[in-house]
């Protein structure tokens, strides 16, 4: 195993009703400024929730943040915060309202010139005001973890950035708050969980037992539990057992001391940046060609998952393998995310400058430093 630093400062406060605990987890004196998506928390209650917690305090509220948070919507709540001399930021919504409210809390107490930088430069962020989450979507991880990613639409940008500074310093986590979600956001949350881990675990193999444990417990959960909320999307249980997933794959617990990849993120943040589509269906779309492309590199966990995960027992390892990626796309298939570009309709070549763009701000990507441009473009012809 690796060395490494385990450090996650985020309180989690999960279950029923916990909302009503924001009042004790935000200083009285604090002004705040509550971030807000399109809509969906005035709809269900949350807002409501959140408000008659909050009653009585400083609340100033910025709504309106989109899906793939855009930079230019983050600076204007960075400049109502300064004219509000707000400082605690609280989201309220899914994960690009809160990558949103952590990229403005780094951008308010960012000395260096371009907040962009940030993201585009890697500029270090040395300190930011304290971010709080109310998380009405599972998915991300967001709500304890220290990423955001940020878009630029002017530019056709994706970018993230990762700073310690920004782990939200709690997170309330009411699984009831999710129920409202639509089908098509639920099945793109358990997705996009299921890559987190895989993105961690599917590398190769450092003698760390517990953390593979722990991913494939993940994993296993995320599968048995698909299933039970499409036949029963009111079910609180199983939103709960999703929500914890969603965080328990991207909470850096089962990162530690292992390699990790993130090449499927960094390809689909570009199909994202060029196309549109939802985060989770990108990921979708490239995970199974990743695999299939470094199969070499990444057999021996590619068997292991299959039998592990999927109890696949063939005595041919390449068979093994084969059918635990194939199995891996009918899951995805079965939530509801096709696998292929086509499937959408999305032309090859209109994905290739993808691989011009990653390549020039990272030549070398994956667990081997050994994706570059050329390996990206084959890559996504196998997503084609
Ligand atoms: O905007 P509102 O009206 O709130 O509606 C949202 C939005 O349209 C809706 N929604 C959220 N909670 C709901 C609800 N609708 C009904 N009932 C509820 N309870 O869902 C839609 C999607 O929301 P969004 O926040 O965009 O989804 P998600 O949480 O999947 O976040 C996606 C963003 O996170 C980034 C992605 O790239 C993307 O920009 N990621 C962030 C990561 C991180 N910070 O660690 C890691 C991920 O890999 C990912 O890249
Ligand atoms: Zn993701």
């Amino acid at each position: 195993m690796r060395n490494f630093t385990f450090h996650n400062p985020t309180k989690i406060v999960f279950g029923k009703g916990t909302l009503a605990e924001l009042k004790n987890l935000i200083p009285e004196d604090r002004r705040i400024l509550m971030m807000t998506g399109g809509g969906s928390i005035r709809k269900n209650g949350v807002h409501d929730q959140v408000m008659e917690a909050l009653k009585g305090r400083t609340v100033i509220e910025f709504s309106g943040i989109d899906p793939n948070p855009e930079y230019e919507k983050c600076m204007d709540a960075m400049r109502l915060a300064k004219k509000e001399k707000a400082d605690f930021l609280l989201s309220v919504g899914g994960g690009s309202v809160l990558d949103a409210a952590k990229f403005t809390a780094a951008a308010l107490k960012f000395k260096g010139g371009d907040p962009w930088d940030i993201l585009e430069k890697g500029a270090a962020v040395a300190e930011a005001p304290p971010v709080g989450c109310v998380l009405t979507l599972p998915a991300t991880g967001s709500e304890s973890n220290g990423n955001a990613v940020i878009s630029r639409r002017a530019t056709g940008q994706k970018l993230a950035f990762s700073s310690i500074h920004v782990f939200p310093q709690f997170s309330i986590l009411d699984p009831a708050t999710t129920v409202t979600l639509s089908e098509r956001q639920t099945a793109n949350g358990i997705v996009d969980a299921f890559v987190h881990v895989m993105e961690q675990y599917m590398t190769y193999d450092v003698n760390a037992p517990l953390q593979d444990r722990q991913a494939e417990a993940v994993l296993l959960t995320l599968i048995e539990e698909a299933p039970k909320i499409k036949e029963d999307p009111l079910n609180y249980e199983t939103r709960a057992n999703l929500m914890w997933c969603a965080t328990q794959a991207l909470n850096t617990m089962i990162g530690c001391g292992v390699p990790q990849d993130w090449t499927t993120h960094i390809i689909g943040h570009e199909i994202t940046a060029l196309h549109g589509l939802d985060h989770a269906r990108t990921l979708a779309i490239v995970l199974p060609a990743v695999f299939r492309h470094q199969r070499d590199q990444k057999g021996k966990k590619l068997v292991q998952y299959a039998r592990r995960v999927w109890g696949i027992e063939h005595r041919d390892d390449e068979r093994t393998l084969e059918a635990g990626i194939r199995k891996t796309e009918e899951f995805f298939r079965s939530v509801g995310l096709p696998t292929r570009l086509k499937d959408y309709h999305i032309p090859l070549e209109s994905c290739l400058p993808a691989a011009k763009a990653i390549a020039s701000r990272n030549p070398k990507i994956g667990e081997h430093g050994d994706i570059g441009r050329k390996e990206i473009e084959a890559i996504l012809k196998l997503a084609e």
